[in-house]
This record gives C-alpha cells, structure tokens and sequence, in this order.
C-alpha cells in the first residue's frame, strides 16, 4: 500500500512577518490551515497512512491540530525534521515508517483543485514502478523546479530555479515514488546552496529511464502560497469558489465520509467538539445529505 508523506517544516522566510512565530503551512488559506488542502490531496489520492514532517517547534502544533487521524479513518504519524536540508530528505526521514512500501510526499505548501484530479491521483496512485511528477505551465518559471519536454513528451532536461528557463513547465510539489525513493535519496550529495534537491532525485530515476512527466491542463489550478500575493490570491481562488458554489474545498471530514473510511456517527463526534463556526454547521449540512 502506497504511504503519503507531507513535508511542512522550512522558515518561510519570504513570507516573513507572517511566519515569525507561525509555520507557514498553518497559516490561514481562507477558511482552513494551509496544510488542509495538501492532506486533501493525499486522501483524495487514497492514501490512508500519512507521515507528517515538519520543525521540532511546528511538529507538536500540527499533532495537536491532526492528531493520529482515527476522526478521518486515517493513520497520521509524526516525524522530526531537525534542518531544513531539502525535500529529498523527506525519503529519508520517511524510511522507517515505509518500510519498503512505495510513497508520495507532497509540499505542505502546495495547492491543486481542478475537474479529474482525483481519478489522476488514483491512477498514478496504484502504479508501483518508478517516479511520476506534474508539469504545470506558469508565467513565472524561474521560480520553480522546470522540465523541457519534445513534443511527444520525453523529458529533453530538468533545472531548479533557472536563470533563463527553457519551457514555461514548472514541476509541482507533488512526487510518486516506488519503494527505492529512500536509498536513491540517499545517495544524493548537497547541492551549491547546501540541500538536497528534489530535480536530482529525478534526475537519479531519470537515469533509470522510470521518470515519468505527467502535464496538469489548464483546467486545473495549482497554486503558490510563497509571497503574500500568491497567498491572498490562493485565499481569493478558494473563496470564490466556496462561495459559489456553497461546497468546501479540502474539507477532511467529507472526503473521509465520501471515501468511506468513517461513518456519520464519527463526523457526529467531530461536530460535538466544535464550538459555533462556519466549518461546524458545513459538517451538519453534510449529515443532513443522502450519501451517493
Ligand atoms: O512548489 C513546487 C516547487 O517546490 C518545485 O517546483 C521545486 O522544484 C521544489 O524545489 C520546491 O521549490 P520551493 O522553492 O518552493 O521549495 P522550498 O524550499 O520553499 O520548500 C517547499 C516547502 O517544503 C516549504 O513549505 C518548506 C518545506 N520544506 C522545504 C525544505 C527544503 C521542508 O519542510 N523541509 C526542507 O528541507
């Protein structure tokens, strides 16, 4: 069974104030945490066991806010990151708790929402062999990690934060990786700024010939959260949306009921504990739904 890994430690410091006493991926995206929309993301993927990475500081907050995930049906554990030493770290942090299962580690900082999501995520979800990633077009690929593929798709070359960008493909943060992503992890030396980087871990399946990229039309959003104009505007995308439509985005507790791993008398349980609040009277709504 596929494990999820959530990596939502770091400074934060380009959103500094904001992150001075507060990590960023708890920080508000309109009506919920930040790290609510990449655990969304894990769940909807169908990934029941997760391990949650962040700061010695941060990591109580975050047990205190998910604790072990029983509300959701879930299986959430915690895990120490003492540095930030770069993502493929996680794989390593990570290799207790999977045991040789194959993974998928998402950045606590990153948002996706789009029609078909969850029947990619499934899909890739419950292939066992090799990396799969998501290429996203963006204006403003210098930020990112970016992929330059020919026309039929094969990966011509991938690059961290280019200077002159080659495509305007930026890869997510969001990884599949079969049972050897913790050993290849391993193998990785610091890069000039002094981290491991992710686009070696590619590059290491790259080489193997098992990476595969994976575009996310234009239908889909994905979202930075890095700068707090991205971050109001990410706020802005979700509420509009919410408002509209008058359902939740990364609501944990629905996707658990919709998936069936708890009941109506669990959300019950959930909403008992709750004082008065918007969230509180969306989970009653869903109670009074005929479930599909
Ligand atoms: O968001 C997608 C991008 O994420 C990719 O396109 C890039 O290839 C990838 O390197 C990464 O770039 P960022 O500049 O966004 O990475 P950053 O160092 O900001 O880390 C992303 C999140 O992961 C951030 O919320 C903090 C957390 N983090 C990061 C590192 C390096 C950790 O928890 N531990 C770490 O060691």
């Amino acid at each position: 069974m596929r494990k999820g890994i959530l990596l939502a430690g770091g400074k934060g410091t380009r959103l500094y104030p904001l992150t001075c006493v507060v990590n960023k991926q708890l920080l508000p995206v309109y009506d919920k945490p930040m790290v609510y929309y990449p655990l969304s993301i894990l769940m909807l993927a169908g990934i029941k066991e997760v391990l949650i990475i962040s700061t010695p500081s941060d990591l109580p907050l975050y047990e205190d806010l998910l604790k072990d995930g029983h509300q959701l049906g879930m299986r959430l554990s915690y895990q120490i990151q003492t540095e930030a030493r770069g993502l493929p770290e996680a794989f390593i942090l990570a290799e207790d708790f999977l045991q040789g299962a194959p993974s998928v580690l998402i950045l606590g900082d990153n948002i996706f929402f789009g029609l078909g999501l969850q029947s990619v995520l499934e899909k890739l979800s419950s292939q066992i062999e090799g990396m799969n990633v998501f290429s996203y077009p963006v204006q403003n690929p210098q930020d990112y990690g970016v992929v330059e593929v020919s026309p039929n798709n094969k990966i011509i070359s991938i690059e961290e934060k280019p200077i002159a960008p080659k495509s305007n493909l930026a890869l997510t943060g969001l990884y599949f990786c079969d049972s050897r992503a913790p050993s290849f992890a391993k193998k990785l030396t610091p890069s000039a700024r002094g981290e491991l980087e992710i686009i070696d871990l590619m590059r290491a399946y790259h080489q193997e010939g098992a990476l595969s990229i994976n575009p996310l039309g234009r239908g889909a959003a994905w979202l930075d959260t890095g700068s707090p104009d991205s971050l109001l505007d990410a706020a802005n995308f979700i509420a509009t949306i919410e408002r509209r439509q008058g359902l939740k985005i990364a609501c944990l507790e629905e996707i658990a009921l919709h998936k069936g791993w708890i009941d109506q008398f669990m959300v019950r349980k959930t909403i008992q504990a709750l004082k008065s609040s918007q969230y509180k009277i969306y989970l009653e709504t869903l109670l009074a739904q005929p479930m599909d």
